[in-house]
């Protein structure tokens, strides 16, 4: 466990207000500077021609992933499931739903995981089971032991209606409408952060929090290497000491009562003891690994909360909560956004994670936000790809990203009607029926139209195709100057004016400098170096993107460099000082 190690940072400022840090730590353990991938089960890979991915499909296609160089995926939920929020509304912890397949279906896939070197990170959905679990059932009926797993409340005298309750708080769920609930059966309220279907487990009860360990257990048994936990700020929420829920304030934003955004979720949201479960989860993990042996269990953590809070689930310095809380910074760009603002945005992070604890990912996308080509535009895939990579730590690959895969226009059907359903659509294979991802011309959402260019079969025969830059990154991230990033390693970050973002990487060994024309527009450069001695200033083109007019293996002068509109290049250094 690395918990313990001390490590001395050094950062100078250099040109253009870059920031250059050099670490010296322990070598970083695997998860650190790790390639994830989140697979959407749902969409990845059918094997048996019902439309919907499954587990043998990703069985079947795991050797892909070590293709394309990836370390660890994460799976959304495969558990028994009404599948009311695809799989986040579990009726049963311990199985596996059978539209993904069975728990026999499982052990092959890590079986072959284990044999392969793919590690498998399952998620686990802690703040709310599916109203169709038979927790809840036993609950509502008050059954023994099953009394208080949820959170109940009588609520409050309607003074309108004698005889009648409204619900305890003004408190609104997520996906809009009142968090409270009445049932009939046992009258009374209970609470759910996001769908009336997804009641909130109640972690005041010392029960719920041993069976949740026990649920961890049962996966670790079956051999996974971690977990990526959901909704994270949303375990907890503030009960008064007389047992009452405080309402929580206005925000202003809007004023429709029916919406989230209608309150300032201070009652509600990233409440204290959600960060010393956090912690409890990790000591549990640890002991495990203690116990067991073999590579550390992982954390990851779902959690959109300011820079403040995230320091805090990662940990105190005494205690450790997540290995990996995600960092959703970079989600909040868009198309319009420039080199600055990657910088600012790069930098809310750092300050805080990289200074205090020497830990960075960059995620930019999941199956709850629409996909990078959407968000910033088809031509940016790339250059996203690129600086993600660029970045020391761990980076966070949603399926399809690795391909440019887009949103999809998707109406809503009988299986399914989500707004974020357009992100959710099946990977994209080949140019073949259904692009490969199923033997049935129905799937459970549409296939994207541009499947025929937009797959893996094409890309990987393309020079310069987004997969095939995707695994040049990958590649790169295991050269010296990327491993280093905590070992004698240097990096410095910055944008170099309004549209051109550098990235510095080097070691004893090699050095790389990653350019990124965010603009539409030519842009010269330099100088980027201004040694007097010639070789110094010479390196080479190394890793190209569609938008450049180079060849790898070409020179360049760091005294003045023309970037092309969109062109994102990995240059190296030849001659080492
Ligand atoms: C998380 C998941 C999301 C789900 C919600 C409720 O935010 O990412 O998909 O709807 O939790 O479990
Ligand atoms: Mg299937």
């Amino acid at each position: 466990m690395r918990e313990n190690i001390s490590s001395v940072l050094i950062c100078v400022f250099l040109f253009f207000n870059i920031s250059t840090c050099t670490a010296t730590t322990a070598a970083a353990d695997w998860w650190e500077d790790s390639s994830l991938y989140q697979i959407y089960p749902r969409s990845w890979k059918d094997s048996d021609g019902d439309g919907i991915g499954d587990l043998n499909g990703i069985t079947e296609k795991l050797e892909y992933l070590k293709e394309i160089g990836i370390t660890a995926t994460w799976l959304s939920p495969i558990f028994k499931s009404p599948m009311s929020d695809f799989g986040y509304d579990i009726s049963n912890f311990y199985e596996v739903d059978p539209i993904f397949g069975s728990l026999d279906d499982f052990d092959k896939l890590i079986k072959k995981a284990k044999k392969i070197g793919i590690k498998i990170i399952l998620d686990f959905v802690p703040n709310h089971s599916s109203d169709e679990c038979e927790w809840f059932q036993k609950s509502v009926e008050r059954k023994d032991g099953y009394d208080d797993f949820y959170v109940w409340e009588n609520g409050l005298d309607d003074p309108n209606n004698p005889g009648k309750k409204l619900p305890p708080s003004n408190w609104v769920s997520i996906f809009g409408g009142k968090m409270w609930t009445w049932n009939d059966k046992r009258q009374q309220f209970y609470l759910h952060q996001f769908q009336v279907k997804q009641p909130d487990l109640n972690y005041k009860n010392t029960k719920v929090r041993e069976e949740m360990i026990k649920v961890l257990k049962f996966w670790l048994d079956r051999g996974v290497d971690g977990f990526r936990i959901d909704a994270v700020p949303h375990i907890f929420e503030k009960v008064n000491a007389d047992g009452t829920y405080p309402d929580e304030p206005l925000s202003g934003s809007t004023s429709d009562p029916e919406k989230y955004e209608y309150l300032d979720h201070i009652y509600t949201k990233d409440q204290y003891e959600t960060v010393e479960l956090l912690y409890e989860w990790r000591s549990y993990l640890n002991k495990y690994q203690e116990e067991n042996g073999g590579e550390t269990r992982i954390l990851l953590a779902e959690a959109y909360s300011p820079i403040n809070v995230i320091d805090q689930y990662f940990g105190n310095g005494t205690h450790f909560g997540a290995h990996l809380p995600f960092n959703f910074n970079l989600m909040g760009l868009r198309g319009s956004s420039n080199a600055r603002d990657l910088e600012t945005s790069i930098k809310n992070w750092m300050d805080v994670m990289w200074n205090k604890h020497k830990t960075a990912n960059w995620v930019l996308g999941n199956h709850d936000n629409n996909r990078i080509a959407y968000n910033f535009g088809k031509e940016k895939v790339d250059l996203v790809n690129v600086i993600i990579t660029a970045l020391p730590g761990a980076t966070v690959t949603y399926y399809g990203e690795e391909i440019g895969m887009s949103n999809v226009e998707t109406q809503c059907t009988e299986i399914s009607c989500d707004s974020r359903d357009p992100e959710r659509t099946p990977f994209q294979w080949t140019d073949g029926k259904s692009a490969g991802f199923s033997s049935s011309s129905k799937t459970w959402l549409p296939i994207s139209d541009d499947y025929k260019k937009v797959n893996v079969k094409v890309q990987r025969g393309a020079d310069r195709s987004t997969l095939n830059i995707f695994k040049e990154l990958q590649k790169l991230k295991r050269s010296p100057a990327y491993k280093a990033f905590k070992d004698n390693g240097g990096w410095s970050y910055g944008a170099i004016n309004d549209q051109v973002f550098q990235v510095i990487r080097s070691s004893p060994q090699d050095e790389y400098r990653i350019l990124v024309n965010f603009g539409d527009k030519l842009e010269e450069i330099g100088p980027l170096s201004n040694s007097i001695e010639d070789n110094e200033n010479i390196m080479e083109y190394f890793l190209l993107t569609s938008h450049s007019p180079h060849r790898r293996g070409e020179k360049v002068n760091l005294k003045s460099i023309y970037m092309m509109p969109f062109e994102a290049v990995v240059l190296k250094r030849i001659i080492k000082k």
